[in-house]
């Protein structure tokens, strides 16, 4: 029987189907029960057990409960335990990612934690580090988790919330109406909800945040696909001030170690607005829990310490609750658990290609040299793109022409662009290049990725010899000058990594970087 999870790499929530983390619950339980009743026989089958199984930790921002509950969850196994000492390591000396994991994974380690600022960092080493396992012979491929990364996810923080909010909803995957309270904006255990809570049917999400702090454009709109409810509010007292109040609350901490120097000065009203207080006591359901992935600030907690002793705690539990998700991660990724798990065929995370470049049959296209109405004449041998950012302004439209002649490299030949009104009454662009220019392939690709809904005419003797009409394309990799405009990717050009770009498209129609998940117009996305 194949093993699903042996040697996976957790980089983002979705890594994990919603059938592979129901099934990754029911084994945390069931370690949990065994422990909570120092059951040792039913803790062994658990264990890996295995001194040459390596887990290194690479915490290049600060951390507690994620570092020491990953430490103790691999003692739990048995298993060998390493840190790097990022302070004195020869990434301080211009070594690449990719360069200094690929040496760790030499030193047969299997699993590496890694907490960093570089967001997408675990994606590009579970791939860079892979090739290096193979053409090394090494016995296995390492699996890298990501236990944060910048302000983009959190996955394994995903999990542990996710067990715990389980444990207070009857283990109900139904209904989930849950109030998130803080800095949406920075926090990455916010943005791993998007999909994380894809677990429940039917999930109400309640965001309050100021302004200021409100959550990202692109995990709204994945919270708004997933079909989530949502509902925004400016601070907790406008949230109690509404009907239906959650009972569930989770709440995020300011993290004022990403915020620029404007908010920052604002940072005392922005806290005010998500500090809870006793007033509110008396304005919120009964059977209410708070959940906060911790920490809270020692002089201005968001929860305050009045509520530790009630039955409105639940960030204690599941603070504890995140050494035994880790112990299952890890006997998952060891081999020891997992083996009886099936996925259905529908769980699998499979990417559908689809065409986005037509060729107009010959018949249907106008034989005749293309007429156009205002000052540009027609042209004998060449092409003409047409249709270029159709409702746009005409500014926009001349600034974009400029960037679609620079990547499909139509900058140094002659002929001109032209802003015309289309039948519609709407602006839109086109560039007319005579000579004898031909597109292969791989070039009509660039085209459809920097001018989705253009038109290309191949013009012979006059005629309109060929004509092809693009879409946007389902994908946007593989050409050198892409890049990330999110400076904290990876695969940002000043990251200097030399990370290839990979971007997918979304349902409003952006392009949401493979590592980083940051969305782009599909102008945004040249230049590197
Ligand atoms: C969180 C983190 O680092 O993202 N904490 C954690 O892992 N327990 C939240 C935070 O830093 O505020």
């Amino acid at each position: 029987m194949s093993h699903v999870f042996k040697s996976r790499s957790l980089t983002i929530i979705n890594d994990l189907s919603i059938e592979e983390r129901k099934y990754f619950f029911t084994k945390v339980k069931e370690l949990k029960q065994a422990i909570v009743s120092d059951d040792k026989a039913k803790m062994d089958e658990f264990r890996i057990n295995d001194p040459d199984f390596g887990m290194y930790e690479v915490f290049l921002e600060d951390s507690t409960r994620t570092k020491e509950s990953f430490r103790n969850a691999a003692k739990f196994h048995h298993a060998k335990v390493n840190e790097l000492l990022t302070d004195h390591s020869s990434i301080n000396k211009g070594e690449s990612y990719s360069d200094t994991f690929n040496m760790l994974s030499g030193y047969h380690n299997s699993v590496f934690i890694i907490r960093s600022k570089v967001e997408g960092l675990c994606k590009h080493l579970s791939d860079s580090c892979g090739a290096y396992a193979e053409r090394n012979h090494l016995p296995c491929k390492p699996a890298f988790i990501n236990a944060g990364d910048g302000k983009h996810e959190h996955p394994t923080q995903e999990l542990l919330d996710e067990f715990t909010i389980l444990e207070d909803n009857n283990w109900s995957y139904e209904n989930l109406h849950i109030a998130m309270v803080g800095d949406l904006f920075h926090g990455r255990t916010i943005n791993s909800k998007a999909n994380g809570l894809t677990i429940f049917k039917h999930v109400e999400v309640d965001l309050i945040a100021p302004k200021e702090l409100e959550m990202q454009e692109a995990y709204l709109q994945k919270m708004k696909d997933n079909g989530f409810i949502i509902r925004q509010f400016a601070s907790i007292d406008a949230y109690l001030s509404s009907s239906k109040i959650a009972k569930l609350w989770y709440f995020t901490r300011p993290q004022l170690e990403r915020m620029g120097e404007r908010i920052l000065q604002k940072q005392d009203e922005l806290r005010e607005a998500i500090t809870f207080k006793p007033e509110f006591l008396s304005r919120i359901p009964e059977g209410c829990k708070f959940y906060h992935p911790l920490p809270r600030h020692k002089m201005f907690p968001t929860i305050p310490t009045f509520l530790d002793n009630t039955p409105m705690n639940a960030w204690e539990r599941q603070a504890i609750n995140g050494m035994y998700v880790r112990i299952v991660l890890l006997g998952l990724i060891g081999g020891k658990i997992g083996s009886d798990f099936q996925p259905k065929e529908e769980d699998c995370n499979s990417y559908h290609d689809e065409e986005y470049i037509f060729q107009v049959p010959e018949e249907a296209c106008n034989t005749k040299a293309k007429k156009y109405g205002e000052g540009v004449h027609p042209i004998q041998n060449g092409l003409v793109i047409d249709h270029i950012c159709h409702g746009e302004t005409p500014s926009e439209i001349r600034s974009h022409m400029g960037l679609i002649s620079k990547v499909i490299k139509l900058d140094n030949d002659k002929g001109g662009e032209w802003v015309s009104e289309s039948s519609d009454h709407q602006f839109k662009g086109i560039i007319f290049r005579p000579g004898n220019k031909e597109f292969s392939r791989k070039e009509m690709k660039r085209l459809a990725a920097v001018a989705p809904g253009c038109t290309l005419n191949i013009i012979k003797d006059g005629r309109v010899k060929s004509k092809y009409r693009t879409k946007m394309p389902p994908r946007i990799y593989n050409f050198d000058d892409l890049g990330c405009k999110n400076e904290q990717c990876i695969s940002s050009a000043k990251m200097g990594e030399k990370v290839p770009a990979m971007f997918y498209r979304s349902t409003d129609n952006k392009y949401v970087c493979a590592y980083c998940g940051e969305a782009h117009s599909f102008k945004e996305i040249w230049g590197n």
